[in-house]
C-alpha cells in the first residue's frame, strides 16, 4: 500500500523502514535531512517539504503522523490537511492527548478528510520484532488501513479499539500502567540495593534472572537487565525522570471518573520528586515536628 511518514525520529523511522521491507510505498518526509537521507537510502521515496507530500500521493492518499504530540503535531498536521483533498486518510501515531485527537478528528472530517489515531508500543525494538498498535475511528476506514497495521505489528499486535479517540485514549491507559510497573522495578532494586543483603547481591545478574521464566519477567525488566548489565550502579546517569505528559493525562481522568489510581500517581510523583534537589515539603515537615516537639533537625553542613 502506499502511504507517507511524517516524522522519521526513533519511532517514525522504525515504522517507515519496516513498512518498506514488508514491501509498502513509503514516501518518508523528516524536518532535518539526515534521517531523510537514511530512510532513502533503505528504498523509501522521500519529500523535503512536508507541504508536497500530498502531491507525490495517489488518492484516497493515508499520511502517517509520527511526531511530538501537542504544536507540533498540530502545527504539521494542519500544513497537511491543506494539501488533502476529501476522502483521503490523515493518521496520528504520536502520544496526543485523546481531548485534542477528539478535536482533530471533527476538524479533520469536517473537511471530508478521514482521521484514524492510532497508540503505538513497542519503543526502539518494534520496528525489529513489530509494535503493538492500538487505532480508534471510523470501522470503515480502519479497514482501509488495515494492511499497514498487520504488517507495522507484531503478530496479532493491532486492535481496531473503537471510535475516534480510542486509540490514544488506550495508547495513554497503557502508559500510565507502565509508569506504575517502572516504577514497582525501580522500588525493587532500590531495596536489594540498600537492604539486609546489599553488598552480597549482584543486582545486573537478579535482573538477569527475573527475565528468566519468574512472573515479573517482561520486556520491562528485560530492559532492566540490559541497563544494569551495561552499567550495574547506573553511576553514568543523573536520577532524573522526565515524563512526556501520559501519567498526568491519565490521573485526571481517573479523577474526573473517582477512579482510584494509586499506582500511576504515586510514580508519576515520584518523577517530580526525582528532579529536586533539594525538597521543601521535607524541610517543612522537619521544622514542624521540632517546633511541636523540639524533635531534631538537621542543619545544613
Ligand atoms: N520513543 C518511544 O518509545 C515512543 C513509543 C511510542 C510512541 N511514541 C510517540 O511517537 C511520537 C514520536 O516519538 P519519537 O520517539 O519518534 O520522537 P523523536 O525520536 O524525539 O523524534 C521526533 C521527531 O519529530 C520531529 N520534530 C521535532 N520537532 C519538530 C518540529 N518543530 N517540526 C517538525 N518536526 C519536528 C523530529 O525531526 P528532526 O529530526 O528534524 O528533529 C523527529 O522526526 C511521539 O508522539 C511519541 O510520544 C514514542
Amino acid at each position: 500500500m502506499e502511504l507517507a511518514v511524517l516524522g522519521l525520529g526513533r519511532m517514525g523511522k522504525g515504522i517507515a523502514l519496516r513498512l518498506k521491507e514488508k514491501g509498502h510505498d513509503v514516501l518518508a518526509w523528516n524536518r532535518g535531512p539526515g534521517p531523510r537521507d537514511e530512510v532513502a537510502a533503505k528504498g523509501c521515496r522521500v519529500v523535503d517539504d512536508h507541504k508536497r507530500v500530498a502531491e507525490n500521493l495517489k488518492a484516497p492518499r493515508v499520511v502517517w503522523l509520527m511526531l511530538p504530540a501537542g504544536d507540533v503535531t498540530e502545527q504539521v498536521m494542519q500544513d497537511v490537511l491543506e494539501t488533502l483533498s476529501p476522502g483521503d486518510i490523515l493518521i496520528d501515531g504520536g502520544n496526543s492527548f485523546y481531548k485534542d485527537t477528539l478535536r482533530r478528528h471533527a476538524h479533520v472530517e469536517a473537511k471530508g478528510v478521514n482521521f484514524i489515531d492510532v497508540g503505538v508500543s513497542g519503543g526502539l525494538l518494534g520496528g525489529e520484532v513489530g509494535y503493538c498498535t492500538m487505532a480508534g475511528g471510523q470501522k470503515e476506514v480502519f479497514s482501509h488501513i488495515e494492511p499497514v497495521l498487520r504488517d507495522m505489528s507484531i503478530e496479532g499486535g493491532y486492535l481496531h479499539c473503537g471510535p475516534a479517540g480510542s486509540g490514544h485514549y488506550t495508547k495513554m491507559v497503557h502508559n500510565a500502567i507502565e509508569y506504575a510497573i517502572m516504577q514497582g522495578i525501580g522500588e525493587g532494586f532500590e531495596l536489594l540495593k540498600k537492604g539486609h543483603y546489599g553488598k552480597d547481591l549482584d543486582l545486573a545478574a537478579v535482573a538477569k534472572l527475573w527475565t528468566n521464566g519468574s512472573i515479573i519477567r517482561g520486556f520491562l525488566m528485560d530492559c532492566t537487565a540490559s541497563a544494569l548489565a551495561k552499567d550495574p550502579d547506573l553511576g553514568k546517569l543523573t536520577q532524573r525522570i522526565d515524563d512526556n505528559g501520559e501519567g498526568k493525562w491519565t490521573i485526571q481522568e481517573a479523577l474526573d471518573y473517582q477512579v482510584p489510581f494509586l499506582m500511576t500517581s504515586h510514580a508519576l510523583f515520584s518523577r517530580y520528586l526525582s528532579r529536586e534537589p533539594e525538597v521543601f515539603a521535607y524541610k517543612v515537615v522537619a521544622a514542624q515536628r521540632h517546633e511541636f516537639g523540639g524533635h531534631k533537625i538537621h542543619d545544613k553542613q
